[in-house]
């Protein structure tokens, strides 16, 4: 199967003050196109670091990663931004979306970053992406009248808005209790049945198990 990531020697390095922080000590990593892949390991064992990286949300310290066919691993700021845009759709424990914007406008805040994108087209792929995770009665609202589970569902229509290589979540069950995290769960595999590949981290075992493949971390390292 092709490799949609290879990450190779990843490593994360905080300064806080005078002190370093090792996040991430070297973390090699291969996910194929399709695959469903928990991320899992205590707390500050360092998976968010990992997936940040991954996402594209920051850059390494010191390690390569290809993503996609993509050279990202020595990429800052607007360049990484522009990747992460086309390539990664990211879903956050809480949530991140925009009170003041209407559901639909949130999901199609990815494209307008985009740019290129007439506003006509940007609401088309909104709120098709929110019929088809069941939201479509929503469009209207904003984020504060959805219960916690929609609001990730809206999360979740954001990140495949821009059709993503890739989506990837970081503790999407952690803020909602256990009724609105299996819904959650239960979108999550229907979009990996779809073809879609997933990326996920959790604390949470059951989650954990719904994944094809478990990447276990412990002090900044992958131990399994
Ligand atoms: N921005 C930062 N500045 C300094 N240190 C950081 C920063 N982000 C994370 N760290 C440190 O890096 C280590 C790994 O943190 P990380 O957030 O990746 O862990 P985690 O496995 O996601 O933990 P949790 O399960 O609690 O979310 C921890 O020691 C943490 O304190
Ligand atoms: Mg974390």
């Amino acid at each position: 199967m092709a490799a949609l990531i290879e990450a190779r020697g990843l490593t994360k390095t905080y300064r806080l003050g005078q002190v370093d922080v090792q996040a991430l000590r070297g973390a090699d990593v291969d996910v194929a196109r399709g695959e469903f892949v928990a991320i899992i390991g205590p707390s500050g064992s360092g998976k968010s670091t990992l997936m940040h990286l991954l996402g594209c949300l920051d850059t390494p310290t010191a390690g390569r990663y290809v993503l996609d066919g993509e050279e990202v691993g020595g990429l800052h700021g607007k360049r990484l931004a522009a990747v992460r845009n086309r390539k990664v759709g990211f879903v956050f424990q809480t949530f991140n979306l925009m009170p003041r914007l209407s559901i639909e406008e949130n999901v199609a805040l990815p494209l307008k970053y985009r740019g290129g994108i007439a506003r006509r087209e940007r609401r088309a792929r909104a709120v098709a992406g929110l019929e088809a995770l069941g939201l479509g009665h929503r469009i209207g609202h904003r984020p504060e009248e959805l219960s916690g589970g929609e609001r990730q569902r809206v999360a979740i229509a954001r990140a495949l808005v821009g059709g993503p290589a890739i989506l990837m979540a970081d503790e999407p069950t952690g803020n909602l209790d256990s009724k609105a995290g299996a819904e959650v769960m239960r979108t999550f595999e229907a979009l990996h049945a779809a073809g879609n590949t997933v990326i996920l981290v959790t604390h949470d075992p059951n989650v954990a198990a719904r994944a094809e493949r478990t990447i276990e971390m412990a002090d900044g390292r992958i131990v399994a």
